[in-house]
């Protein structure tokens, strides 16, 4: 058996102590720096009779413990295995964008607090110092004060003051045709823009860097009226739904968002994921990272807006299962991966939430507490 060093590799110093990680796996290695010589040795493919014989200076004993740590925390790989081939991927797709790219590896399948803890227990959790000033002032500069707001009785300006996070929903189905707003509207496109140099771009109602449009959009239908149950893959081009094969449920649905219950009550969730080459092709640094990224906040918000102004009650979350999601939606979560996900469902009924006028929230000051610590 031949073994390769992973390429998705990063070292970096903790207390005085080197660590070496696996970014692709999330598996991390406490390493003496005599370690960096055998990881180097693997970068071409040999045996662990090779490494015998290439440091036979050392005991064969701390030879084989090395490599057998190195295996198990994933610096070693069986060659041609199907670990070796997801590094592979990861090489040859984010080439651009590596080693800084290794971040969005990293912080996939975070572990998330328990939804079960009190309240209470949450708390604990946060440091013990007070929390950052919420705003920032400058002291000693001059000062223009502005007159009140006088937009307010207009309804774009009310569909944006209306615009809050939602977790209660009431039971009943939301319309093929709301559904089909939302989705046209936030990930539809509404014309091309011709050019000489990248031929015809799609023109969406949010920006893109570089008119990418990296974003890609998935439909968990749980209760839409017209539509089955089921997953979608929404294809903006022709402005239709292709179904998957994976089950679906609220069970699910809150699974993927890291199991917050309340999640679970909704009718519809739309998933969102980025195909990274598409932007990467044409900007080649890792900063670019950053845009995919942003663009997923653009595509949020204009599908939580037409969701208000729609009635519906919308929310979003990053705190997701990733590697769950992107097995359901056929993703190897390298070239695409899950970034963000939306849902709507109905608002329940005397909640009073629909675009109602600006002003404080009405939620209960409990619930007020607990969605503060999401
Ligand atoms: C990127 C992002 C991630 C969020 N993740 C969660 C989440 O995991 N669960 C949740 O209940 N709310 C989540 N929220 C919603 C915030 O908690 C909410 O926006 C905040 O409390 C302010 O309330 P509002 O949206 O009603 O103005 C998220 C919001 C953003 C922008």
């Amino acid at each position: 058996m031949k073994l390769r060093s992973a390429t998705c590799q990063i070292a970096y110093w903790e207390g005085g102590k080197l660590q070496v990680a696996n970014y692709l796996t999330r598996r991390t290695f406490s390493a003496n720096p005599a370690a960096l010589d055998v990881i180097g040795y693997f970068f071409t493919p040999r045996t662990i009779q090779d490494a015998l014989v290439e440091f036979c200076a050392y005991s064969r004993e701390s030879v084989a413990g090395v490599i057998l740590q190195l295996i198990d925390a994933q610096l070693l790989l069986e060659y041609g295995s199907a670990e070796w081939a997801r590094d592979e991927l990861v090489q040859s797709s984010w080439k651009p964008w590596l080693p800084e790219g290794g971040f969005h590896f990293l912080t996939k399948d975070t572990p998330y607090v328990p939804w079960d803890w009190t309240v209470e227990r949450k708390m604990k959790t946060l440091p013990a110092t007070p929390a950052p000033p919420q705003f920032k002032t400058i002291r000693g500069a001059d000062v223009v004060q502005l007159p009140p707001d006088e937009n307010a009785s207009d309804l774009f300006f009310k569909t944006l003051h209306a615009r809050r996070t939602h977790r209660e929903f009431a039971k009943g189905k939301v319309s093929l045709k709301n559904v089909t707003t939302l989705l046209q509207t936030t990930w539809g496109v509404q014309g091309y823009l011709h050019t000489n140099e990248f031929g015809p771009l799609p023109q969406k109602t949010s920006p893109s860097g570089g008119a990418r449009h990296p974003g890609e959009v998935y439909l968990m239908a749980l209760r839409v009226d017209g539509l089955e149950r089921g997953l979608y893959h929404y294809q903006p081009k022709d402005n239709r739904l292709v179904r998957l094969r994976a089950k679906v449920s609220s069970r699910v649905a809150s699974g993927y968002c890291a199991d917050q219950l309340y999640f679970s009550g909704a009718a519809a969730l739309f998933i969102m994921t980025a195909v990274f080459a598409r932007t990467m092709w044409k900007y080649g640094r890792a900063r670019a990272y950053r845009v995919v990224l942003l663009e997923a906040g653009h595509l949020c918000q204009t599908f939580c807006l037409t969701a208000t102004r729609l009635g519906l009650a919308p929310f979003s979350t990053a705190a997701l299962r990733d590697s769950l999601i992107e097995k359901d939606l056929g993703l190897d979560g390298i070239t695409e991966s899950v970034l963000y996900v939306a849902g709507v469902g109905l608002v329940p009924r005397g909640s009073g939430a629909a675009l109602r006028a600006p002003g404080n929230s009405r939620h209960p000051a409990a619930r007020r507490r607990a969605d503060l610590l999401r």
